[in-house]
């Protein structure tokens, strides 16, 4: 009976701290073991002058956020309490609650002293924390994306928001330091540099880690302008290479990065980030057309592979799964998510390798994918040949 007062007495003080305006935050931590949801921050907001609740919930590469009415909320917490979260923290203006559950899902609660008094704005779309300041980027002005008072023009709103997604994403992928020697970084098919920069930028100036970075570019020109950017700029381990990246010889790395690089650029850029040892592999795909050429017709999906739009995401779907398998034939642990919302690039997914041990017997999974989709070859597997 004890044990549900408690439950009961947190959800209470919710509520209690909703109706009264003392709500500063809620927070649920200590997954399940089979939760996905790492963790869920949890805001007081009006919409429409009516209380609600804004939850972010924290998977390991993204940030979903719902907002729901105060009684849904609380039914959303009666269920998810000792069940898929064991730990949970309200902070009031009053008081800081601990709910705690044991093994035994037995729960405890603790009443403390308040850590904040200060009630934070309810406003919705209340001016979100970016990790790339706007006006002290020198670089963001000169590729044009803020204006000459530091703010972010109209026309450079999409890739800003893009950027700091981009570097969020980054933030929680970064291989950990060795030594004290800088980590090695190559960006292949950097293009005008917006995300090298960024990359490079957030390492030194935030994380405070020193970096070697290069971005490979078939451009001369685009180039020319990033080495001068870079060196107006000050950042010393930054520097831009023209060269077609199949011909670029990487070196030992620590990360390799290839975002939206056309077709088979991709899969060269994964071999060469596998032969150079590369801790942790980051590539957005661009086009698929290699699988595309050669998918089989032959079957059923026949019928509707005659539309074009059909036969692109499956082409999609079997070229990023391969090489997600060959990603872990290699040695890397992997994960396929879409790392940026489709309103900024349709081109959003994001393959991720983190560097583990070879998994030979994915070469019977490849053989029968391919089997299926009537596929004689992939680019990448005969680049890892
Ligand atoms: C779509 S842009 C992406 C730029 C940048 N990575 C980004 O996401 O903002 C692709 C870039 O890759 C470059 N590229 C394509 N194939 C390449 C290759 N084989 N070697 C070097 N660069 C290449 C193109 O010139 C282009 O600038």
């Amino acid at each position: 009976m004890e044990d549900r007062m408690d439950k009961t007495a947190f959800m209470e003080a919710v509520q209690e701290a909703v109706e009264q305006s003392t709500f500063v935050k809620l927070s649920l931590g200590k997954p399940d073991r089979k939760e996905e949801i790492e963790k869920v921050l949890i805001r007081h907001i009006l919409l429409k002058g009516v209380s609600h609740l804004s939850m972010t919930l924290r998977y390991p590469t993204r940030d979903e956020v719902k907002n729901y009415d105060i009684p849904s909320a609380i039914g959303m917490l009666a269920l998810w309490l000792g069940d898929r979260f064991l730990h949970a923290t309200l902070m009031t203006t009053e008081a800081d609650f601990h709910l705690l559950f044991n093994k035994k899902r037995r729960p405890r609660l603790l009443r403390k002293p308040p850590s904040q008094t200060a009630l934070p704005s309810t406003q919705h779309n209340r001016e979100k924390r970016r990790l790339v300041a706007a006006d002290q980027q020198k670089y963001l002005h000169a590729l044009g994306v803020t204006g000459v008072d530091g703010k972010v023009l109209k026309a450079g709103q999409r890739k800003f928001r893009q950027i700091n997604k981009y570097i969020e994403i980054l933030q929680g992928l970064l291989p950990p330091a060795v030594d004290d020697r800088p980590l090695r970084v190559v960006d292949m098919g950097s293009g005008k540099g917006y995300l090298t920069f960024a990359l490079y930028d957030y390492l030194q100036n935030n994380a405070q880690r020193t970096a070697r970075i290069t971005g490979i570019e078939l451009r001369p020109k685009l180039v020319e302008l990033c080495n001068e950017l870079a060196e107006s700029c000050g950042y010393q381990g930054l520097d831009f290479v023209a060269s077609d990246i199949h011909a670029y010889d990487t070196g030992p790395l620590d990360m390799l990065i290839a975002l939206h690089a056309c077709d088979i650029a991709t899969d060269i850029a994964i071999a060469k980030g596998i032969r150079a040892g590369a801790r942790t592999i980051i590539v957005a795909p661009c086009c698929h057309k290699q699988i595309r050429q050669q998918m089989n017709n032959q079957t059923a999906l026949g019928a509707v592979l005659r539309h074009g739009i059909l036969a692109e995401r499956q082409a999609e779907l079997v070229t990023d799964g391969l090489r997600a398998l060959l990603l872990e034939q290699h040695g890397y642990r992997t994960k396929v998510f879409e790392f940026i919302s489709t309103e900024h690039t349709a081109k959003n997914l994001m393959i991720v390798g983190i560097k583990s041990t070879p998994k030979p017997e994915m070469a019977t999974q490849i053989e029968e994918l391919k089997a299926q989709f009537g596929i004689e070859w992939h680019y990448l597997e005969r680049l890892l040949e």
